[in-house]
């Protein structure tokens, strides 16, 4: 069995054949600048100038708009959602690097006991998928049978999709998880069950309910959905696992399981479960449905990893339409080529199918609008265009969804085409485009300088006086040397500085376990596995920034004196009385007025 070594080495085997660089110029265009390389930060909707910063020789990165950073196995963790092992698995398959069977660190037991508790919830969720099957086809699953059958259901599709019945009771599946060895916690923990004040359990599902297995790309069941038979107003039509360590609503997609093997080359997202169960039944085998909530970005990148065409098959109704134009532009947000199928005969695609048959639901497919046409045909509807005022409105409400447009052919083409309808020139039409266009660059422009700015002053403490910035800075600066040079860190031990004296806990922390680094050596890997996860980013930024600095050992020097000024300082300011503190107040007020004033005089004598 491989012991601690072992796994470390393997984790640096995945660090060093896994190039930071490469791994993130998957998923974003890279700029060569100096030593670095600059990108638009994946991780957030960095659309203006690059923060995200990488250096090829550390191997780490830091974007200073969301404030991630760290080593490319972080990258993968923030990039795909992933835990740490996961993370690890995943670079260890790129770089096609066997998993050893087994490792140990001091995190390993905690992750261990994690994938332990997804491991029984998978199982408890397989043996109820079971047991509810079981009950379908039993004596007490008749009448659901029976619905199932009315819905035109098939005995084959109860099959594929692991169709089944929870009985009506309060224990039924609670008595026979235990009696397969499973505790009423466990079952608590998997979401069948749900907890009274006394203490004591209850089936999740005791209303006697339709069950419909939700199961993750991996093959696990992760949760349910339980559908009543004859709907009324005491309780909802249906009802799904809450969030437990493995069912997470916003992260899964019904059907992909299957889906994902799909040749078609693209997706057909539904409102339902039952949509997606006709449709694979009728052997379209593309359809996928959310878990009941609406669309969510991390749907959107979960399915990126299988096509990048997707194509809306919402409910005919009114909410069905916003719902799909709100899916649509999370789609096109995440790079997707989205289209909108209009449901032209039944509520939604269970119905259009069971009716009209597969042949034509493909029709409806082909004829799908994309989702530009799709939304200027849906303004459209609301103007009268034989009106020439309501027509000057359409053009203006028109040039908002053409001004949402990145590809410049799609624009031309549209453009040209609204314009011919509305009887203008392109051109005056293209002119209002770009003044909207405009004016939501500058909206979106100030709202993330607004978002990099918190976020900077949240990691820096948010202070604004000068004197503690530049503390602030001399510490950061001091730390990166330490971690590249060992003469610097030489030269800090022996001037008597002591982790303690950095202001800062994070500082103070990076410090100590820069000090206590044998030989003055330190490695970067190693250094990081002791911060957390929210750590991570701002210890990155500071190995990152080493201000392109050549001789680290003399320009250590400036921000050492600083640090110990300020030491000594602090000890001074020990033996102040609260009059001295006032007094020192004052002071450092008055300062900062000068400061202010020189500066105001110098931009007023300065007009560049
Ligand atoms: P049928 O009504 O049996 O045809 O099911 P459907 O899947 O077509 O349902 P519908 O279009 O009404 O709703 C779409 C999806 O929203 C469902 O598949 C569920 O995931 C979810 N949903 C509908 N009603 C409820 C509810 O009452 N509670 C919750 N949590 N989700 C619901
Ligand atoms: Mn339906």
């Amino acid at each position: 069995m491989a012991v601690s070594a072992d796994f470390q080495d393997f984790v640096d085997e995945v660090l060093e054949r896994n190039d930071i660089t490469e791994v993130i110029s998957e998923y974003a265009k890279l700029k060569r600048v100096g030593s670095r390389y600059a990108a638009l930060c994946p991780l957030h909707n960095d659309k203006k100038s690059p923060s995200l910063s990488i250096s090829p020789d550390k191997q780490l990165f830091h974007c200073f708009g969301c404030g991630a950073g760290g080593n490319v196995i972080h990258f993968i963790m923030a990039m795909e959602h992933l835990d740490f092992m996961d993370a690890l698995k995943y670079l260890a398959d790129r770089a096609r690097i066997p998993m050893p069977e087994q490792g140990s660190s001091t995190d390993r037991k905690r992750r261990e006991e994690t994938m332990d508790k997804k491991q029984k919830i998978y199982q408890i969720n397989a043996e109820a998928a079971r047991y509810f099957y079981r009950h379908l086809a039993g004596d007490e699953g008749k009448d659901a049978y029976a619905y199932l059958k009315e819905r035109g259901i098939t005995n084959a599709t109860i099959k594929m999709f692991g169709l089944g019945y929870a009985p009506a009771g309060w224990t039924r599946l609670l008595d026979y998880l235990k009696e397969k060895g499973y505790s009423e916690h466990d079952v608590f923990e998997a979401g069948l069950a749900k907890a009274r004040d006394n203490g004591s359990f209850y089936d999740a599902f005791y209303d006697g309910r339709v069950m419909f297995p939700i199961i993750n790309v991996q093959g696990n069941i992760i949760g349910f959905g339980g559908r009543i038979m004859q709907e009324n107003s005491n309780t909802g039509k249906y009802l799904n696992t809450p969030e437990t360590l493995v069912f997470k609503k916003k992260e899964n997609l019904f059907g992909l399981n299957l889906a994902k093997n799909s040749k078609a080359g693209r997706m057909l997202l539904m409102e339902g479960y039952m949509d997606v169960i006709s449709l694979h039944q009728a052997g379209i085998n593309n359809a996928i449905a959310s878990l009941g909530t609406a669309f969510t970005p991390e749907q959107a990148r979960l399915l990126k990893k299988y096509t990048s065409k997707a194509v809306l098959c919402y409910d005919a109704d009114d909410a069905g339409k916003k719902a799909a134009l709100r899916a649509g532009d999370i789609l096109t947000e995440q790079g997707f080529k989205t289209k909108v199928l209009t449901i032209t005969d039944g509520k939604d695609p269970d119905e259009f199918i069971k009716t009209k048959g597969p042949e034509m639901f493909q029709v409806l497919v082909e004829g799908a609008r994309p989702l530009i046409g799709y939304k200027i045909d849906a303004i459209k509807q609301h103007y009268d265009l034989n009106d020439t005022e309501q027509m000057l409105e359409f053009t203006e409400a028109a040039a908002g969804v053409l001004s949402e447009i990145n590809n410049e052919i799609e624009l031309e083409l549209y453009t040209k085409q609204i314009a011919k309808e509305a009887g203008i020139s392109p051109d005056t039409l293209s002119t209002q485009v770009k003044v909207l266009r405009r004016k939501q660059q500058q909206v979106k422009e100030r709202q993330e300088e607004r978002k990099e700015r918190k976020n900077f002053e949240e990691r820096t403490g948010g202070r604004r006086d000068l004197h503690e910035m530049g503390l602030k800075n001399a510490e950061r600066l001091l730390l990166n040397f330490m971690a590249e040079e060992p003469a610097v860190m030489k030269k800090v031990k022996e001037s008597g500085l002591t982790a303690e004296d950095f202001t800062e806990g994070i500082h103070r922390k990076l410090a100590e376990k820069l000090l206590a680094c044998p030989d003055d050596r330190v490695d970067g890997n190693a250094l990081l596995e002791q911060f957390s996860p929210e750590e991570i980013g701002v210890v990155a930024a500071i190995l990152l920034d080493d201000k392109n600095t050549e001789n680290k050992k003399e320009a250590s020097i400036q921000p050492l004196a600083k640090v110990l000024d300020a030491k000594q300082r602090i000890k001074q300011a020990e033996l102040l009385t609260n009059d001295d503190l006032h007094e020192l107040d004052k002071m450092l007020k008055q300062k900062e007025q000068e400061k202010r004033r020189n500066q105001t005089w110098k931009t007023k004598n300065n007009p560049q």
